[in-house]
């Protein structure tokens, strides 16, 4: 067992010690992984170090002390609100993550139904968060097959629903596919049975947009549909935020009470928190606030074209090897799967990862997952020149296979 040392060591050779740990990581700075991370350029980066450590130890539970988190929050939640189309009234929630965006969302949803043995429906292609939250909150997960074209299957949802139901849910986009579900025949749903509707945008919120402004056709699936309660949207991940950034969105700011935790019950007064996070770093705010605001819609316009530009040459790349086919999507989610049997993708993703691509293997089919960032355009054509070499290597048979069975 590791013991805290008894005497500290100097800076400099701990600050070699964590670049050597480091140097054997995938490269995520050469765009050498398609999941994990969200990268533009260095100037980029460097807008983010700074803003994190203008506010670097700054706790964000205490905005008393320090009201300027405060504001830089509203504003970044505004921003969201306003992307997302809601109307007068809404508001939202500064999270960590998708997954405390959608914990809190799912509470809300239980909080303000409260009825014994609550229930969610959600299409199967929902990310696995859902059914953490449920775990985490006492629920059960009611998870529906989807549509032929993998998007969800509203009257089955509907079918699947009962008097215990709280929440519905769609994703905008989901993450294996990379569809949108049927949002607006969902909120339609969703009113008529009066209850909760959440879209997870986590990919999608800050990215969707601007697809749609380039001229992508995407399903309506924002606070625009009627009967959308909430959104969850990860600056973290397509808003090009450092770690640490998502929002919770809700049409209604008064909903916002259903995940206030309130308590007097111990000797130090009151304690009011909106989110699962006690303590929390103001650098992930103030980095968030930085990001977007020198980005503006210009340069999240720019990020989504230049993800378009990935798609299309490693889609085209792709296709152009006999015995590989796209799955259909035209969102930052791309999937290659093998249609010929000779030709074993596992064995493909093995002889891939051998060249230093971090390989995120799909199931249901069994296929190669990528989740697309503005790097990928410069390296499209490292990645295809290194996939013709594996798949040659793949049908010489000489790599072994690489079991699907983990997301990420
Ligand atoms: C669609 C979707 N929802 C939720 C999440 C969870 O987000 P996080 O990992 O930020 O907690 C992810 C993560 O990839 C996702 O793709």
């Amino acid at each position: 067992m590791i013991a805290i040392p008894e005497q500290g060591q100097d800076w400099p050779a701990l600050k070699q010690a964590l670049l050597e740990a480091k140097a054997r990581d995938y490269s995520w700075k050469r765009g050498r992984m398609a999941v994990f991370f969200y990268y533009l350029d260095e100037a980029l980066e460097r807008i983010q170090q700074e803003a994190y450590m203008t506010f670097w130890t700054e706790n964000n539970l205490g905005q008393r002390a320090f009201p300027s988190l405060a504001r830089l929050e509203g504003e970044v939640v505004q921003m969201g609100l306003s992307l997302m189309q809601a109307p007068e009234g809404a508001g939202g929630t500064f999270t960590s993550g998708g997954s405390e965006s959608i914990f809190l969302a799912m509470l809300a949803a239980r909080e303000k139904a409260r009825v014994a043995q609550a229930n969610i429906v959600i299409p199967d292609t929902a990310h696995l968060t859902f059914d953490r939250a449920a775990w985490y909150l006492g629920m059960e997960v009611r998870r529906v097959p989807v549509a032929a074209d993998r998007r969800s299957d509203v009257a089955a949802m509907a079918a699947a629903m009962d008097a215990n139901t709280v929440a519905l849910v769609g994703s905008a986009p989901n993450y294996p596919f990379g569809g949108i579900d049927r949002i607006a025949e969902l909120g339609a749903l969703a009113t008529e049975r009066g209850v909760w509707l959440h879209v997870d945008a986590c990919v999608g919120g800050f990215l969707s947009p601007f697809l749609s402004r380039l001229g992508v056709p995407l399903p309506a699936w924002d606070f625009s549909v009627p009967g959308v309660t909430s959104i969850s949207a990860d600056i973290h991940k397509h808003g090009m935020a450092p770690k640490g950034a998502s929002l919770l969105l809700l049409r209604d700011a008064a909903l916002k009470a259903h995940h206030r935790f309130e308590s007097k019950a111990w000797a130090r007064g009151m304690y009011v928190a909106h989110t699962a996070q006690g303590t929390r770093p103001g650098g992930a705010v103030a980095a968030a606030w930085a990001v977007m605001n020198h980005l503006g819609q210009a340069g999240y316009l720019d990020c989504a074209r230049r993800i378009m530009q990935a798609r299309a040459t490693i889609a085209a790349g792709v296709v152009a090897l006999p015995g590989l086919e796209v799955l259909p999507g035209n969102h930052a989610i791309l999937v290659y799967r093998s249609t010929d049997p000779a030709l074993e993708i596992g064995r493909v993703a093995t002889a891939l990862d051998a060249r230093g691509w971090l390989v995120s293997r799909q199931q249901e089919p069994d296929g190669i997952h990528l989740h697309l960032n503005p790097l990928h355009a410069e390296v499209a054509e490292e990645y295809l020149a290194d996939l013709r070499d594996a798949v040659a290597e793949a049908r010489a048979g000489a790599a072994p296979a690489m079991a699907a069975g983990r997301a990420y």
